[in-house]
This record gives C-alpha cells, sequence and structure tokens, in this order.
C-alpha cells in the first residue's frame, strides 16, 4: 500500500488511515461474486462504525447487521433501507427492541425463548408484529482463535439446535410474530473452507427436519466470518470472495425463492486500514531495543486481547539496513505490545510506523484508558 507520507506530516498521531480506493474495490468484487439468485450481504458494523466509510458500504446496496441500538441508529444515519438491517445479540433491552420494531428493522435475530416471549409482548405493545429469525447454535468447530469462535456448544450464542424446532412452532404459532428463518455464525477471522461445509450441511439438516414439520424457511442467514491475510496485507489485499459465495452456492440446498443472507465484517474494512503511530523513542534494553510508538493497545486492542499479530511497517524508511526491535506502546500494561523481534529498517525518533490491517475492530475497539485521546481518522 502506498501511503501518503507527506500528508502525514501535519497530522497528530496516532491515527487510522483507510485507503477507500481499496474499500471500494472490494464492495466491487463483493457485489460480482454475491450475484446469485437470493444472495444478500449485510455489513457487520461491529467492525468498524466510522461513517465515512459506512456510507460508502451502504451505496454499493449492502444490507446491515447491527448489535445494538446505537448501531442501529447509526446504520439509518449512513444510509442503510430499515428493512435491510438484521438485528442480533444476547441482550436486546426493551428499549432496543421497541426502538427496532418502530423503526421497521428487518429482522430480529432471537438467541432464546426468554427473548422471543419479551419481543413477542413487546410487539403486541406497540402493534406492529415483529420479524423474526431464530439463531441457532450450529455446534461447528471454527478452528479460529477461542475467544471469537461463536458455534460452539459451550458458548452463549444461538439456541441450541435441539429446540430449535419446538420454538420455531412458537413463533409461528404467536400472531405477533412473523417467522422470518434460520440465523448462524460460527465464528470470525476463518480462513479455511471445512467449517463452512460443514455449516451447509448442518443447514441442510435443519432445512430438512423444518419441512418434515410443515414449517417453511423464508431466510437462511449464515452470518460472517470470513478471514484476512494478516501477514501478506499487499499480496492479499481482498480477501477470495469467489471461493466464498461459490461454497455456499455449492454445498448449501437452497429451495426456489429461498433468501441468503451474509454478515461480513472482517472481510470487507479489514485490509483497508492501517493504524498510523509516530516513533518516539528507540530505547536500548539489556538483550533487545525497544522501539517505542506513540499508539497503543488503546488504539488496537487486538494483538494484548487476542494474541493477534498485524503486520509492523517503518513507512518512513526504506533502508536495507535492518535490526530487531520489539515494537510497544506508551500504555502501562506489560501486554502493550504491538510485536516483538520485528525485523525493521534501522528506525529513528519521528518515523512513521504502519499497523496494516486494522480497519476492521480496530478503531472501534478504541478506548479512553489512562486518559488518552481517542486515535484520529485520516481517509485517503
Ligand atoms: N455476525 C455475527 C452474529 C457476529 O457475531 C459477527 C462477529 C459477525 C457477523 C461478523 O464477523 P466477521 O465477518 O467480521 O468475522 N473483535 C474480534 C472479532 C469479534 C467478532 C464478533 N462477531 C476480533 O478483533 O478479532
Amino acid at each position: 500500500m502506498q501511503f501518503p507520507i507527506d500528508r502525514f506530516k501535519d497530522i497528530s498521531t496516532p491515527f487510522y488511515y483507510y485507503d477507500l480506493s481499496l474499500l471500494r474495490a472490494t464492495l466491487e468484487i463483493i457485489n460480482e461474486n454475491s450475484d446469485y439468485p437470493g444472495f444478500h450481504v449485510h455489513y457487520a458494523v461491529k467492525a468498524n462504525s466510522n461513517p465515512e466509510l459506512m456510507r460508502i458500504i451502504s451505496s454499493y446496496g449492502l444490507g446491515a447487521d447491527v448489535v445494538s441500538g446505537g448501531e442501529i441508529e447509526r446504520a439509518i444515519e449512513c444510509g442503510f433501507d430499515p428493512a435491510e438491517i438484521v438485528y442480533a445479540g444476547v441482550g436486546k433491552t426493551d428499549k432496543e427492541i421497541r426502538y427496532a420494531l418502530e423503526k421497521g428493522v428487518g429482522c430480529l435475530n432471537v438467541e432464546s425463548l426468554e427473548e422471543l416471549e419479551v419481543i413477542s409482548a413487546l410487539a403486541e405493545d406497540c402493534g406492529i408484529k415483529a420479524k423474526v429469525s431464530l439463531r441457532v447454535n450450529p455446534e461447528i468447530d471454527a478452528h479460529t482463535h477461542h475467544y471469537i469462535t461463536t458455534g460452539l456448544a459451550e458458548n452463549k450464542f444461538g439456541i441450541d439446535k435441539s429446540r430449535i424446532l419446538e420454538i420455531a412452532r412458537r413463533c409461528v404459532a404467536d400472531p405477533w410474530i412473523e417467522f422470518r428463518g434460520l440465523h448462524c455464525h460460527i465464528g470470525s477471522q476463518i480462513t479455511i473452507e471445512d467449517p463452512f461445509v460443514a455449516l451447509c450441511e448442518r443447514i441442510n439438516d435443519f432445512q430438512r427436519q423444518f419441512e418434515a414439520a410443515g414449517i417453511a424457511i423464508p431466510i437462511i442467514n449464515v452470518g460472517g466470518g470470513l478471514g484476512i491475510d494478516y501477514e501478506n496485507p499487499d499480496e492479499n489485499p481482498i480477501p477470495d470472495f469467489q471461493k466464498y459465495f461459490n461454497t455456499f452456492r455449492d454445498n448449501l440446498d437452497l429451495r426456489e425463492g429461498q433468501e441468503l443472507h451474509f454478515e461480513l465484517g472482517r472481510s470487507i474494512t479489514g485490509q483497508c486500514g492501517s493504524l498510523i503511530c509516530r516513533t518516539l523513542f528507540i530505547k536500548n534494553g539489556v538483550n533487545k531495543k525497544f522501539l517505542i510508538v506513540d499508539g497503543g493497545m488503546t488504539d488496537l486492542i487486538r494483538p494484548a486481547l487476542y494474541q493477534a499479530h498485524h503486520k509492523i511497517e517503518n513507512i518512513s524508511s526504506d533502508s536495507t539496513e535492518k535490526a530487531m526491535y520489539d515494537v510497544v506502546g506508551p500504555i502501562c500494561e506489560s501486554s502493550d505490545v504491538f510485536g516483538t523481534a520485528e525485523l525493521l529498517p534501522i528506525t529513528h525518533r519521528g518515523d512513521f510506523i504502519a499497523l496494516r490491517s486494522a480497519g476492521a475492530y480496530g478503531e472501534v475497539m478504541s478506548s479512553r484508558y489512562n486518559c488518552r485521546q481517542l486515535p484520529g481518522c485520516v481517509l485517503g
């Protein structure tokens, strides 16, 4: 990626830099490769709710996948059609449910019988029939990081698969509920095809059970989870969407007129964003050199929280002379480390350091711990 370093010189660091041409190119590829009957892509707003990015995403005709009243509001402000919003989450408040009903949100993804009962009562109270999908826990191992896998039995998410039919019957019998379909999500940063194939097979099973019970499933929502290449962002700036969508086209037995929804987050915004920091000090330790930057875990928490690695580049220097550094931030926590034993060009105070592939779950997860300012944002 080419960074506009001259523009960066007058801007205070740290900040997120978003390459909007890469975002647009990604969206074009998504639209080209999901052009099958019934396929609809929803953008998972939790990955990045920056309004400028969201306006671009809505302009490509995607729907939105949200998890709070605040995200519903943000999505509508940024041009998403409320009917194309799907609303998930294990802990929706009464206020949020009423707001979703009043705004005409396309579907509430329900995670328990207890939640369904509350939605039905609130729908009756508002005089608005609630459109509902049931989130089923498909119990599929996504082989991703423990903290971001969601489809296994011990997770708090979704309804146990042995109870799904009984709860669907409850939906169909309820005059205040319109049963829209089934929702699943097996985890995030999935870079192999097998878990998605297993998910398709599991959904095919559900379809057979529902058909035998005489219950139609208008919409199947397979969640998100497609991963990105964190180690080679320049070689693989856009994930293999063709392969991803074809996996579902080839393995899922969709019925005539059935809709297939996707909720993609990381794969849409991940590669277009970088956290840009400046080097404060090169500190010579006893056995190593520390490259101390002005951005830290309050700006990008993924390395501290998930032991994630974002590619680190010195974008001020193209020197071929290299040295090994531990790249750390200024926060008073030992986990405030972006990388250990990173081979980088010889780095000096003032050099710009880019943490790549930070466009998803980066800016949105920043905090004001240590009374720090939130990171800024520069669009390219
Ligand atoms: N749908 C549901 C129900 C989800 O829970 C998620 C993500 C998505 C869609 C979007 O998944 P994606 O396409 O972005 O993988 N903060 C963590 C990731 C948490 C993912 C939470 N759920 C990280 O930084 O890796």
